[in-house]
């Protein structure tokens, strides 16, 4: 049977990463697409060159024709512009919905049966902007978020306890941005939820609070941190799961920017929720029972999405 073949849309720090990682892991054969001309032929020789040493059996093409992104199977978008410190994701709104209109007509006409993954802030508006530019089917096209600020809060968790990553869970939903809702009673160590672990002298609520609100900030630490661009590392690794979920028809239960509609009381909206990501994309919306702060902290987070949305169709007419 032929490789999967995988399009990264954007050869910069994430997409270089993105392509890294899915040859070390054989996930397919990977082409990589910017606008900027030698960036992705650069890297994928670069990394083409790693192939004997590492062994893996993928071919890696850069490019700046999108007919070379033809018959794709995943698509990762990072094209557009990081941040730099002191900015919000939202910022980046305006040059970024531009990039999602070449993005998502580049796809419509070369790989319109590909799984779509967005990555491009501010996540939850460019997603919805990207499936509306590509026209692909909702199921088809999803934003990575979820997975990343789970994997920051597990983190942040696993140095509070002492304990191993892999044993700690965590639930995240709502928007990437600061209103994202990070759910403690869902998220465990060992099964063990996290207001148990209050009760059971493992960590204060205090501290609780103060890790709830360094994984809302996660994106922005690293941002001060780098000074010239946004975290790639753990978003690119996140996307991989995705993508793996997807290829290998895993039915992974994984937060993602999604469609829901119905779901979570919501009327057509992408906004991040536990999702089974399997060979049919986003099989399953999973709506969960919120109590009353959750719920109004949800509501908080949803508004400040719509509201980006509304920003992108005030942008670009076609959208409204
Ligand atoms: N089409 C294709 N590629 C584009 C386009 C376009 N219209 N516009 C910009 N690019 C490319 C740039 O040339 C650059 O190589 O997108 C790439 C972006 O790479 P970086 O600047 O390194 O940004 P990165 O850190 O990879 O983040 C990309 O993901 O997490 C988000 O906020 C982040 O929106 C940002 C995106």
């Amino acid at each position: 049977m032929a490789r999967p073949r995988i399009a990264l849309i954007g050869a910069g720090q994430i997409g270089g990463t993105l392509a890294h990682l899915a040859a070390i892991k054989e996930l397919g054969d990977v082409v990589l697409f910017d606008i900027a001309e030698g960036v992705p032929q650069g890297k994928a020789l670069d990394l083409a060159e790693s192939g004997p040493v590492a062994g893996f059996d993928a071919t890696l093409k850069g490019t700046n024709d999108y007919a070379d992104i033809a018959g794709a199977d995943v698509c990762i978008v990072t094209a557009g512009v990081p941040r730099k410190p002191g900015m919000s994701r939202d910022d980046l709104l305006g040059i970024n919905l531009k990039v999602m209109k070449s993005v998502g007509e580049g796809i419509k006409a070369h790989a319109p049966d590909a799984f779509v993954i967005c990555i491009t802030n501010p996540l939850d508006a460019m997603v919805w902007a990207l499936r509306e530019f590509s026209g692909l089917p909702r199921e088809k096209v999803v934003g990575m978020a979820g997975v990343l600020d789970s994997a920051r809060f597990r983190h942040f968790l696993s140095l509070e306890f002492g304990v191993s990553m892999r044993d700690v869970t965590a639930f995240v939903l709502g928007g990437h941005g600061d209103t994202m809702v990070p759910l403690t009673r869902y998220s465990t160590v060992g099964g063990i939820p996290l207001p148990d672990l209050v009760e059971m002298g493992w960590t204060t609520q205090d501290k609780l609070d103060a890790i709830v609100q360094r994984t809302r900030d996660g994106g922005a630490e690293i941002v001060g941190l780098l000074k010239t661009g946004s975290a790639f590392y753990a978003p690119a690794t996140s996307a991989i799961e995705m993508a793996e979920a997807y290829l290998k028809d895993q039915k992974r239960v994984l937060p993602c920017a999604a469609w829901v509609d119905g779901a979570f009381g919501l009327k057509g909206l992408y906004v991040g929720v536990p999702t089974v990501i399997g060979a049919g994309g986003v099989e399953r919306v999973v709506d969960i029972k919120l109590g009353r702060d959750e719920q109004a902290m949800f509501d908080k987070s949803v508004d400040a999405v719509k509201g980006l949305v509304e920003a992108c169709k005030g942008i670009d007419g076609t959208l409204a």
